[in-house]
């Protein structure tokens, strides 16, 4: 047994005990035998303990990672080790990375749960074949959805997806607070120097970019944030930060940290008028983000500067730090979100395959039923012994009535 991998995944138990929780209850009617659970996601201590829960729960479970750096081998070493068929390795070529996803296919899943949407794409594209085994999939993040949306409206999704990310106990907690304190964890792990008297500019300001500008600010950054919708940036200004477009923020920035699903936000024209030094960090789903060709067109190769961090030396001297490659940085250079935060969210996964394991759906993107997120609220709460406050029967009948208004 990897004791290293074990330990992690032992950690992460004892930190996670709503899934325990979840297992407890139903590993008796063995809820998922029969089930084969494909899984494409981060491959750390959280995640193989979300593979073993649905292992008690009678599933046969086969993984691969979702990211070529986010992979712990001493964690897939472990899980491979307590029964889950394990297809992972940290570093991954692109070519190793999609055969992964292929030996997870091969054991014919009837389940699947995918973070990014590498897997269910790979399914519908190579391995139409095998779609007539899988009940159903459910998808971790927002850019896995804005794929598989994309994919129904093609017509071309043939499978029901449950939309994890959409859930409330998923997103509210996971995308702001599990985002926000792991991507500045990563930056300050990976480079060894201050958050606080720093400009960091956050590009995004979904749930996760609020998350880090508000981490980054706590730690005594002054932060600027660029958007790309009228909305979120009225938001981001009347939360207090700085707020513009990139060509007049980017000049500024010490920090930059990416968090918006979208293609080459830092582009040359940005990069050339960056100052020395600058910190590059991805928090998006794939490294696309940061433009790194143009990096390379203006500085050449970079050379490792520490663990995780490379520098880019453009000819007029400047320095650019690209932390874990432009991957997404709290897993690339990092463990991943807090325990306590991948627990609502793998608590929200499991009672997703639960449902798709219990009565068939219609091919298409489906939202997590209200009833399950209130009870990963509820189970939460219990967990940490803190109480509820119960309505009366007078403000409940006060609350259904219009008769009552003006007193
Ligand atoms: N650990 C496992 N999956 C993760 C995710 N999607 N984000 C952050 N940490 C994780």
């Amino acid at each position: 047994m990897s004791e290293l991998g074990a330990r992690r995944i032992a950690w992460a138990e004892e930190h996670m005990p709503i899934l325990a929780r979840l297992v407890k209850e139903r590993q008796p009617q063995a809820p998922l035998r029969g089930q084969r659970v494909g899984m494409a996601l981060h491959l750390e201590a959280k995640t193989a303990r979300l593979a073993l829960a649905l292992q008690e729960l009678g599933a046969e479970v086969a993984i691969a990672g979702s990211n070529p750096l986010s992979t712990q081998d001493a964690v897939a070493q472990a899980l491979a080790q307590q029964g889950v068929h394990v297809h992972a390795r940290h570093g991954a070529s692109a070519e190793e990375y999609f055969g992964y996803l292929d030996a997870v296919l091969d054991h014919r899943p009837t389940l699947v749960i995918d973070d990014g949407g590498d897997l269910l794409t790979r399914l519908h594209l190579r391995r139409p074949e095998l779609l007539e085994n899988v009940r159903g999939a459910a998808e971790e993040t927002t850019t896995g959805l804005v794929r598989l949306r994309a994919m129904h409206a093609d017509g071309m999704l043939r499978v029901p997806v449950i939309a994890v990310n959409d859930a409330k106990m998923k997103h509210l907690f996971d995308n702001r607070f599990g985002t926000g304190q792991s991507v500045v964890e990563a930056i300050m792990g990976s480079t060894n120097l201050t958050i606080a008297g720093r400009y960091a500019l956050v590009v995004g300001f979904g749930q996760c970019g609020k998350g880090v500008a508000q981490r980054l600010r706590g730690l005594g950054a002054r932060v600027g944030v660029v958007d790309i919708d009228p909305v979120k940036l009225n938001e981001a200004w009347l939360d207090g930060y700085e707020v513009s477009t990139m060509a007049e923020l980017a000049p500024k920035a010490d920090i930059v940290v990416t968090v918006t699903g979208a293609l080459r936000v830092v582009r040359r024209e940005h990069l050339e008028k960056m100052r020395d030094g600058v910190l590059l960090a991805n928090a998006g789903h794939f490294d696309v983000e940061i433009d790194k060709g143009a990096l390379s067109d203006m500085c050449g190769a970079p050379e490792p500067a520490r663990e995780n961090v490379e520098r880019y030396t453009a000819p007029d001297g400047r320095r650019f730090y690209l932390l874990g490659e432009g991957r997404l940085v709290n897993l690339a250079a990092g463990d991943g979100h807090p325990a306590e935060i991948m627990d609502l969210s793998f608590a929200v996964q499991a009672l997703a395959l639960l449902h798709l394991a219990a009565q068939p759906m219609a091919p298409g993107v489906h939202q997590f039923p209200e009833s399950l997120d209130q009870e990963v609220a509820r189970l939460s709460l219990e967990a940490r012994g803190i109480g509820l406050e119960q309505e009366t029967e007078e403000q409940a009948r006060y609350r259904a009535s219009w008769q009552e208004g003006t007193a």
